[in-house]
């Protein structure tokens, strides 16, 4: 159990307050990996971690990394801080470099990005491949990341590999049938880069089928470098999100206000790459459900920090800190097509961050402050022992014990 917990966010509006269904004084108790119970504080238990007046909320749902990979590219990050656009091209560089990776080898260095993730505050994570572009490492990078999530993406139309130079729709065929064959077995979603440089709709629309025919879920990179026909293809497709949305026209905000297509924003990415941020105050308004994601890649977005990701959102995109926190959670839960995560109710996965400050606000008022003091996924507590988090002095009757 959490207990003498300051202000819990519970994202249920029947158990609290407005859209983040907020408890005072409130307790969680867990067993099993599994929420049993949400209340005023003082619930029993047989073992207790006393929050001392912090703020508690669900853990956060990052639905769109690419963690499976090798090597990295901080060449061509500074490249970028000097003034060279970012361009799809330079994932073949990962792509080279993952297919020289042992098993071994991806799989830890997977670990230690999803034990990073963790710290961070990250207690669901999808992962798509698209770093191995042909059936053995596309199959391969999937089979480590099922290791470390149930919701595997299959992103074998990331980019056109060198062995396919000028013979886009060749590569198409390849990753609808035996890519797509070797891929299935260990992937949930389809998903393809609609983009100049990449993949044009047609040829999008053409995986995604395929994937739908074996039973995949669908999702998509959509305008991340410039307006075209991603957006208005994911709503056309049924997909589950259209992802980036960093330049949207009008009819594609119609269309994802009209759709159960979740726009999901990745910011660090736009701050990664010098793109403008998306007008999330637009999709908002129009009545769009909204996910924020890491997209934590060796490209275009390094990095695992959510509380990052809404900074950027609040500050830059014009969403409210509980716009954010809920796009953070909820929104990727929404993302993912997942009921079990994302809110703290009875049933759902025991989740749970326990923030280093008295509200969620702290994610944006305190940027780059590493707040997140305990995360608690499926009931497991990281860091393991308590006694490794400092004293919060902030609040006025401090019932820690070893904090
Ligand atoms: O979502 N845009 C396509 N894929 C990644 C970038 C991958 C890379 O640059 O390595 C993204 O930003």
């Amino acid at each position: 159990m959490v207990d003498h917990i300051g202000l819990l966010v519970t994202n249920d509006p029947t158990v609290g307050e407005g859209p983040l269904g907020i408890v005072r004084n409130a307790s969680v108790v867990f067993a099993e990996g599994r929420v049993m119970a949400v209340g005023a504080a003082g619930q029993v238990a047989d073992e207790c971690i006393d929050a001392a007046g912090r703020c508690v909320m669900p853990g956060f749902v990052d639905s769109h990394t690419h963690l499976v990979f090798a090597g990295d590219r901080a060449d061509e990050f500074a490249a970028r801080m000097a003034g060279r656009p970012y361009e799809a091209g330079g994932i073949r560089v990962s792509v080279e470099a993952t297919r020289a990776a042992s098993d071994a080898e991806l799989t830890r260095l997977t670990a230690l990005r999803r034990a990073e993730a963790r710290r961070a505050g990250i207690t669901t994570v999808e992962i798509k491949s698209g770093y191995g572009l042909n059936a053995h490492h596309e199959a391969r990078c999937l089979q480590v990341g099922e290791r470390f999530t149930r919701d595997t993406t299959f992103l074998g139309a990331h980019v056109v590999p060198p062995e396919f130079d000028g013979r886009t729709d060749d590569y198409v065929h390849h990753v609808c049938t035996d890519m797509l064959a070797a891929a299935a077995p260990h992937a949930r979603w389809i998903d393809a880069f609609c983009e100049v440089g990449a993949f044009d709709a047609d040829q999008c629309r053409a995986v995604l089928q395929a994937g739908r025919a074996v039973g995949l879920g669908l999702r998509l990179h959509a305008n991340q470098l410039g307006l075209g026909p991603g957006v208005q293809l994911a709503v056309e497709m049924g997909c589950a999100s259209a992802d980036h949305c960093t330049y949207l026209s009008d009819a594609d905000i119609a269309a994802l206000a009209g759709s159960t297509t979740v726009a999901t924003f990745l910011p660090a990415t736009d701050f990664c790459t010098r793109q403008p941020y998306p007008d999330a105050r637009r999709v908002l308004d129009a009545g769009a459900t909204v996910a924020l994601a890491t997209n934590c890649n060796p490209g275009s977005s390094y990095t695992t920090s959510m509380s990052l990701c809404i900074a950027l959102a609040v500050r830059d995109m014009h969403m409210t800190p509980e716009e954010a926190l809920l796009a953070a959670t909820l929104g990727g839960a929404q993302a993912l097509r997942r009921t079990d995560v994302g809110r703290l109710e009875v049933g759902a996965r025991a989740d749970l961050v326990v923030l280093d400050a008295p509200s969620y606000t702290h994610l944006v008022y305190r940027p780059g402050v590493p707040l997140i003091a305990l995360t608690i996924d499926a009931g497991q507590v990281h860091p393991p022992t308590i006694s490794r988090v400092s004293a919060w002095p902030g609040h006025a009757e401090n019932h820690g014990v070893g904090w």
